[in-house]
């Protein structure tokens, strides 16, 4: 898959904040190593480097592009370019973090453990992914894919379940774990600007549509979504559009 990072960065202050709130509740004080799981343009990274200033870290991507502006920023990580549903640490280490990435890939059941298994006894694996696969930008977005000629190419695309329910970390989780917490959050975002719906898609959930479709089809494609995102979000009459996102986090230590 093809990112654009500014595209993904134009909600910044958005998509970084559940690591914010994630990395704050990871309670050690001095890791050694802190591993950032499907890194992106480094935000998060940034993010872990503010909590834990003398650790040394590892940025883990598939993207190049997402690499690319990782390794611009003024950040002293180590960035490897990977796959998040093998990847193995080289040694144990005393934090996994991962914001916002995991929803991207399936076998969480398999995944989730085996993260668990390479940290050192006492060590932490902190997790958020998006809950908000039922919400309108979702259901539009599988709608529109169905509604059109381009359907053959892009119904394909849809993963029915890609995050779990919380109970179901939970026994997934448990039985490996010293301790465990998990939440979620209900974040009522007030995005700026024209089209901010759509916008903020386009950063993530768009990604794979726009890439499995070309040219004018792509384009026919958009518009149709774009019309129903703004039919579903009206703006404010303060210029804001609401868009409420569930997410979901995982503290569970070795
Ligand atoms: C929504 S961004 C999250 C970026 C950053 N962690 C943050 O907090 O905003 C998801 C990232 O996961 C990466 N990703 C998705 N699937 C992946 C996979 N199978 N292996 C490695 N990285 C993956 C994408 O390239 C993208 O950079």
């Amino acid at each position: 898959m093809s990112w654009d990072p500014s595209i993904y960065l134009a909600f910044d202050n958005e998509r970084t904040r559940p690591a914010i709130e994630l990395a704050a509740r990871v309670a050690l004080q001095a890791p050694r190593v802190v591993v950032d799981l499907g890194c992106g343009p480094g935000n998060s990274t940034a993010v872990l480097a503010q909590r834990w200033p003398a650790a040394r870290f590892v940025g883990v991507d598939n993207s190049a592009e997402m690499l690319a502006a990782a390794r611009k920023t003024a950040l002293n990580a180590e960035w490897q370019q990977a796959d998040l549903a093998n990847w193995a640490a080289r040694e144990l280490v005393p934090v996994i973090f991962s914001n916002a990435a995991y929803q991207w890939i399936d076998g969480h059941g398999a995944i989730f453990p085996r993260l668990l298994s390479m940290l050192e006894p006492k060590g932490v694996l902190a997790l958020q992914m998006p809950r908000n696969f039922e919400a309108p930008s979702h259901v539009l977005l599988r709608e529109t894919a169905a509604a059109g000629p381009w359907a053959p190419r892009v119904t394909r695309l849809h993963r029915p379940k890609p995050v779990l329910e919380p109970a179901e970390y939970y026994a997934m989780l448990s039985s490996h774990a010293s301790s465990l917490d998990i939440w979620e959050t209900e974040y009522l975002q007030a995005l700026d600007g024209e089209d901010a719906v759509f916008k903020w898609v386009s950063g993530t959930a768009l990604v794979p549509y726009r890439n499995a479709l070309e040219d004018t089809e792509r384009d026919a494609f958009l518009n149709a979504y774009r019309e129903r995102l703004s039919r579903a979000y009206p703006r404010q009459a303060n210029g804001k559009t609401l868009f409420p996102f569930k997410r979901i986090f995982i503290v569970a230590r070795r």
